[in-house]
C-alpha cells in the first residue's frame, strides 16, 4: 500500500528510484512522482497513472541528481490524480516528503496549519506532514531531524517517511511507525526502500526501522538513527536481505502471476524442506518449537488474518479441529480488533499474513498480545513487522509474491498449516500412527500432484473462454474444499472483475440458486468422498435450471463429468490435502479469464498487495 524508494549516494538517483519504483508498483499504482536534489534546489516530478508514465514525463525532463525520493501511490485520501500524488513540497518548496500510512488527525492538524497561513495543494492526509515540519523548523529553530521528531509527536496515525531538503541536499531524513522502512547500506551510499524489492539489487545489508525510529542518512557519514519515544540514539543492527534479484523477475512467464502459479510445486517443497521428513517419520517447525507445548495444551485457536490469508485460515480450521482437536475459530483480522473479543491467556491466536504488514492483522496481533495470549506468526516476508510481533512462528519460503492476486502465499501457507497440525498433533496424541504414516507420505507428494494439475493449463485456459462475457458466477465447495470455492470466487473477481460467490455447496439452495439460469456458470468442486452424492445432487439441481456446470473432480470419476459441462480431473490424494491441488485450476481458470477480458492481471484496479492501512 504506497511503495516508498529512496537514494543519496555517489550514483545517478533517478535510475535507482525509477527501477525501485517499478519494483515497488504492486504496493499501489494510482499516481507516482519523484523529488530530485538539484543544484537549483528540489525537482519535482509526479503525475497520475502507472511509474511508466512518470518515466515518461521525466524523459524530457532534467533528472541528473545523487539524491532523491519516489513514491507510487495506492489512494486513501483524495482520489487518484496528480495533485494528490506524492511527493508533497513545503510552502517554501525546500522540503519534500513522501509517505506511506494514513494520518489520522490529519483533519485538526490541517485546519490550524491553515489558520496559519499554509496553503494546501491536495486532498491528501500526507501534506499536513510536511507544512508541519516546516512550521515546527520556523517556530523552533531546531535542525530538520529534531523538527521531524518533534512534529510527528503529534500525528496520530501510520507512516513510513522520507524527507528531502533543499538546504541539506544530499540528506535523507526517513522515519517509521506501523508502516515498513527499510534502509540499505552501500559503499558509502543508501538504499531506501518500503521492502527490500528496490534495495536487494545493490545490496543485502538492511536495516530495518523500528516504530517511532527517525533516521538520518548522507553519503559518507554513519547513518543516525533516534527514537522519538525516549529522545535517544539508537544502534540498529544491519541483517542480511533475504531476497534474491531473479525472484523479482518474471523469467519467461507473460505475467507474474502465471509465474508464481507456475512456482507452487516449488514453493509448497521449499515449505516442507527441513521440516517433513519422511523417511525418519517427523514432522518439526523450528520456529514454534518452544512453544509447542502451549500450542498443544490450548484452550482455542483463533486464526486471524485477511483475503486469501484468512481463506487459508479457514482451511487451517479444518486440518486442526481434525487432527488436533483443539477448536478453532477463524476471524476476518479487521473484525476481531472492533468487537472486544473474548481472547484468553491460555488461547493460541494465529496470524497469518504473506506480506507481514497488513495493518488490520497486525492490530489484531497487538491485541491478542495485550490479552496475554500466545501469537503464532505464519507469514512469507523475512523480518516484516508480523514475523517481528509475534511471540513464535514460521515462515512460509513462496519467495517474493508480486502478482497483486495471491497464488503460491495460499499454498504455502496451507502446507505450513498442513505441518503444524501434523506436528501437535502427533504430539498430543490425538492421531493414529497409521494416519500420521499416511498423512506424511501423502503430503510429500502433493509438489508432483501439482505439477500434474499444471499441465491442465491449456485445457483451462479454452474453458475460460465461456466466462469471457459472463459477469456473474458462483462456486461451491464441501468441507475442506468450501474456503477453496470461497478462495476460487476471490480469485476471479479479484483479476476478472466477474462477481462471483463463494458458498458451501449445500447452502446454494437457501440463496444463490434465485440466481441461476442459462448465462450463471457454477464452478463446483466435487473430490470431497463422504458428501459426494450430496455434491450430485446440488449439481443436478444446478442442471435443473440449466446452470452450467464446471466441476473440478478426482481423475477417473465419471458421474459428475458426464454432468459438467467442463471438467477438470486433478489426482487423487487424502481429503485433507485436497485444497493444496484444488485451488490451483481455479487460479489458473481466473487468470485464463482475467487474460481473456484484457484486464491487467498483476495490477487489478483499486487492488493493493499490501494493505498497510486499516
Ligand atoms: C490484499 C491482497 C490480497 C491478500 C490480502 C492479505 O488484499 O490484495 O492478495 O490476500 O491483502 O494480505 P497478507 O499480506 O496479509 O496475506
Amino acid at each position: 500500500m504506497c511503495g516508498i524508494v529512496a537514494y543519496t549516494g555517489c550514483h545517478e538517483a533517478y535510475p535507482i528510484l525509477i527501477k525501485g519504483l517499478k519494483r515497488l508498483e504492486y504496493r499501489g499504482y494510482d499516481s507516482a512522482g519523484v523529488a530530485l536534489s538539484q543544484p537549483e534546489g528540489i525537482a519535482l516530478y509526479k503525475c497520475r497513472g502507472r511509474v511508466e508514465d512518470l518515466d515518461t514525463l521525466c524523459s524530457s525532463k532534467n533528472c541528473e541528481a545523487h539524491t532523491g525520493i519516489g513514491h507510487t501511490r495506492w489512494a486513501t485520501h483524495g482520489e487518484p490524480s496528480t495533485q494528490n500524488a506524492h511527493p508533497h513540497l513545503s510552502e517554501d518548496g525546500k522540503l519534500a516528503l513522501i509517505h506511506n500510512g494514513i494520518v489520522e488527525n490529519y483533519l485538526v492538524l490541517k485546519k490550524e496549519l491553515v489558520s496559519r497561513g499554509y496553503h494546501f495543494q491536495s486532498d491528501t492526509d500526507t501534506e499536513v506532514l510536511v507544512h508541519l515540519i516546516q512550521d515546527t523548523l520556523k517556530n523552533e529553530q531546531v535542525s530538520l531531524p529534531e523538527a521531524v521528531k518533534i512534529a510527528l509527536s503529534s500525528v496520530v496515525g501510520t507512516y513510513a517517511l522520507a524527507i528531502l531538503s533543499a538546504d541539506e541536499p544530499d540528506q535523507l531524513i526517513l522515519a517509521k511507525k506501523g508502516s515498513p522502512l527499510l534502509i540499505g547500506v552501500g559503499d558509502n551510499e543508501y538504499f531506501i526502500g518500503s521492502d527490500g524489492a528496490p534495495i536487494v539489487e545493490y545490496t543485502k545489508k538492511v536495516v530495518y526501522l523500528e516504530d517511532g525510529d527517525v533516521a538520518v542518512v548522507s553519503p559518507n557519514k554513519k547513518m543516525v538513527v533516534m527514537n522519538i519515544n525516549d529522545n535517544r540514539k539508537k544502534r540498529r543492527y544491519l541483517q542480511e536481505l533475504e531476497m534474491n534479484l531473479d525472484q523479482l523477475e518474471k523469467g519467461g512467464f507473460e505475467h507474474y502471476m502465471l509465474k508464481e502459479i507456475f512456482e507452487q510445486p516449488k514453493a509448497i517443497r521449499d515449505s516442507m524442506r527441513g521440516r517433513l521428513n519422511v523417511r525418519k517419520d517427523v514432522v518439526s517447525l523450528g520456529g514454534i518449537i518452544e512453544y509447542e507445548t502451549k500450542m498443544m495444551n490450548a484452550r482455542r485457536f483463533i486464526i486471524v488474518a485477511c483475503g486469501t490469508s484468512w481463506h487459508a485460515g479457514t482451511v487451517g480450521e479444518y486440518l486442526f479441529e481434525s487432527l488436533v482437536r483443539i477448536p478453532v475459530e477463524v476471524e476476518y483480522a479487521s473484525e476481531c480488533r472492533y468487537r472486544n473479543p473474548l481472547i484468553y491467556e491460555d488461547d493460541v491466536v494465529i496470524a497469518i499474513s504473506q506480506s507481514g504488514e497488513t495493518a488490520d492483522t497486525i492490530a489484531a496481533v497487538e491485541l491478542a498480545k495485550q490479552k496475554g495470549a500466545t501469537v503464532i506468526g505464519i507469514c512469507n516476508v523475512v523480518g516484516s513487522t508480523l514475523a517481528r510481533a509475534t511471540h513464535a512462528g514460521s515462515y512460509t519460503h513462496a519467495g517474493p509474491e508480486i502478482g497483486v492476486a495471491s497464488t503460491k502465499a495460499f499454498t504455502a501457507q496451507v502446507t505450513v498449516l498442513t505441518l503444524m497440525a501434523l506436528c501437535l498433533a502427533r504430539r498430543k496424541g490425538t492421531i493414529s500412527l497409521s494416519d500420521y504414516h499416511q498423512i506424511i507420505n501423502s503430503l510429500e507428494d502433493i509438489p508432483a500432484k501439482v505439477e500434474q494439475v499444471l499441465k491442465l493449463n491449456g485445457q483451462i485456459a479454452e474453458f475460460a473462454k465461456f466466462f469471457v462475457n459472463k459477469t456473474n458466477a458462483i462456486y461451491l465447495g464441501r468441507g475442506i474444499n468450501y474456503p477453496v470455492a470461497l478462495e476460487g470466487a476471490l480469485k476471479l473477481k479479484e483479476i476478472s472483475y466477474i462477481h462471483a460467490e463463494g458458498y458451501p455447496s449445500a447452502e446454494m439452495k437457501h440463496g444463490p440458486i434465485a440466481l441461476i439460469d442459462e448465462e450463471m456458470p457454477v464452478v463446483v468442486l466435487a473430490t470431497e468422498q463422504e458428501t459426494y452424492e450430496k455434491t450430485v445432487s446440488n449439481i443436478q439441481e444446478v442442471i435443473a435450471r440449466k446452470g452450467k456446470i464446471i466441476s473440478i473432480v478426482t481423475k477417473g470419476d465419471k458421474l459428475v463429468k458426464e454432468m459438467s459441462d467442463y471438467c477438470i480431473e486433478i489426482p487423487e490424494t487424502l481429503e485433507l490435502l485436497t485444497p493444496l491441488i484444488s485451488c490451483v485450476p481455479l487460479q489458473l481458470l481466473a487468470y485464463h479469464v482475467a487474460v481473456l477480458r484484457g484486464c491487467n492481471v498483476d495490477k487489478p484496479r483499486n487492488l493493493a498487495k499490501s494493505v498497510s492501512v486499516e
